[in-house]
């Protein structure tokens, strides 16, 4: 439960806030490089409640304030030329930063341009996502986090809009009691193997995922604090002295890293649109194996509409709801998606959940962990302190590793060492990943 200024102190997200000024301090997903086609790469953006337009010209990219300094016309319809962008009603143009460097219409020797203070943020460009930097000063240092490390043939990158607050989106991904309900299946999973998470068979058990959690509902969940945020341990009692065990993370502040399969992981940003919408971003990536990417993105916008990536079941058809399925085949009985599962269950919420009425239990802890972390984080960031995550320099950013997300079998007495060995022996077989 939080007071009503807690809960809005933790998602309101404006250039003003203090939550919006922590979020601006990481670098944050704006778009895929696939919604910047190589005929026309422009796209308006509208994140963290800025209104904003995207452009890649000149072998970079550029993330300027939408509309134009002039007299405010939408430079999304603006024409590229070399690396920047021309208003289209008086000719002023834009570089990648947002530099007023022409205004055609002024007197020839006028300095008016220099004087234009146009919105524009830093970009870059990691396995198929355009990350951005709104903060002020200088941008950090992308960590050394194996989502950026992977090779672009060993990751995939999607996206799709969630239209509640973000940390609802957060929340439910670092939430590890749930799968054993929400993402049940009442029959033997009838989908497709390939990327489906919980469809996999749990090494050595020749039991699926979602068997497995389905039938134990009370797993021991530990939290520990880590220096990329927080780390999860969710373990449930099998047979005998054996040990169902999953490690998540929280990759401070608004990310997760979840393991999907036993050689593949995915880290999914939730990245506020404005305080009522936002978008997930994920990169998929592989230890063992290159990605069929053409698979995966069949699968994944045979699901949503372009070009909001707005999910195909949504609050307006009831997520698709359908009693006769909820009887036979799924518990929700909205599809085999299981990130529909998620989405209905972060939606249906409404759209900022009204924290100050929820009653949250032991097996909430991560939860509680996360708004301790970040309602300490903000009054760290507001007294101008370093926070968790946060790359200072080259060799913090190093230092950011990881994290290490794993799903296995293990005996009761050695399970907290073997998860680890697990893990190193995954990124030794590994042709890209490094030990850690
Ligand atoms: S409104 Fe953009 S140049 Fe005049
Ligand atoms: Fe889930």
């Amino acid at each position: 439960m939080l007071s009503r200024e807690d809960n809005e102190l933790l998602t309101r997200t404006g250039r003003d806030t203090a939550c919006g000024r922590l979020l601006r301090a990481y670098w944050q997903p704006a778009a895929l490089v696939s919604e910047l086609p190589a005929e026309r790469p422009v796209k308006a953006v509208r994140l963290l409640g800025e209104d904003l337009v995207l452009f890649r010209g000149g072998g970079g990219y550029g993330l300027i304030g939408r509309f134009c300094s002039h007299r405010g016309v939408d430079l999304s319809f603006g024409r590229l030329e070399g690396d920047g962008l021309r208003c289209l009603y008086h000719g002023w143009l834009y570089d990648r930063r947002g530099h007023c460097l022409e205004q055609p219409a002024e007197p020839e020797h006028s300095r008016f341009h220099t004087k234009i203070q146009h919105v524009g943020y830093p970009c870059q460009e990691r396995n198929g996502i355009v990350f951005a930097y709104l903060g002020g000063g200088d941008p950090p240092p992308l960590p050394g986090y194996d989502c950026f490390r992977a090779p672009d043939e060993y990751s995939f990158a999607f996206k799709g809009l969630w239209e509640c607050n973000w940390l609802q989106g957060v929340e439910g991904g670092i939430d590890p009691s749930h799968v054993s309900y929400l993402h049940r299946f009442l029959q033997d999973d009838p989908r497709e193997a390939y990327g489906q998470q919980f469809r996999g068979e749990v090494e050595g058990t020749g039991r699926t995922l979602s068997a497995l959690v389905g039938e134990n509902a009370r797993p021991d969940i530990e939290v520990e604090p880590t220096e990329h945020g927080l780390r999860v341990f969710a373990v449930r009692a099998l047979d005998g002295a054996q040990r169902h065990v999953r490690v998540t993370n929280l990759l401070f502040p608004n990310a997760f890293v979840v393991p999907f399969g036993p050689t593949q992981v995915f880290t999914q940003w939730h990245v506020p649109v404005d305080d009522e919408n936002h978008y997930w971003y994920m990169i998929l990536y592989d230890f063992a194996e290159p990605t069929d990417k053409e698979q995966l993105l069949a699968q994944r916008l045979g699901s949503c509409t372009l070009p909001d990536y707005r999910s195909t079941r949504n609050r307006d058809n009831d997520w698709g709801f359908d009693a006769a399925e909820q009887a036979a085949l799924t518990y929700t009985g909205m599809g085999l998606d299981i990130n529909v599962h998620d989405q209905w269950a972060v939606e249906s919420m409404g759209r900022i959940q009204d924290r100050t009425v929820e009653r949250l239990g032991v097996s909430d802890r991560a939860v509680t962990a996360n708004r301790r972390l970040l309602l300490r984080a903000i009054a760290d960031h507001q007294a101008g302190k370093t926070t968790v995550g946060m790359a200072g320099s080259e060799a913090d950013a190093r230092a950011l590793t990881g994290p290490q997300a794993v799903d296995m079998i293990a005996s009761a007495g050695d399970w907290k060492q073997r998860w680890r060995e697990h893990d190193l022996a995954r990124r030794q077989r590994s042709p890209w990943a490094s030990p850690r």
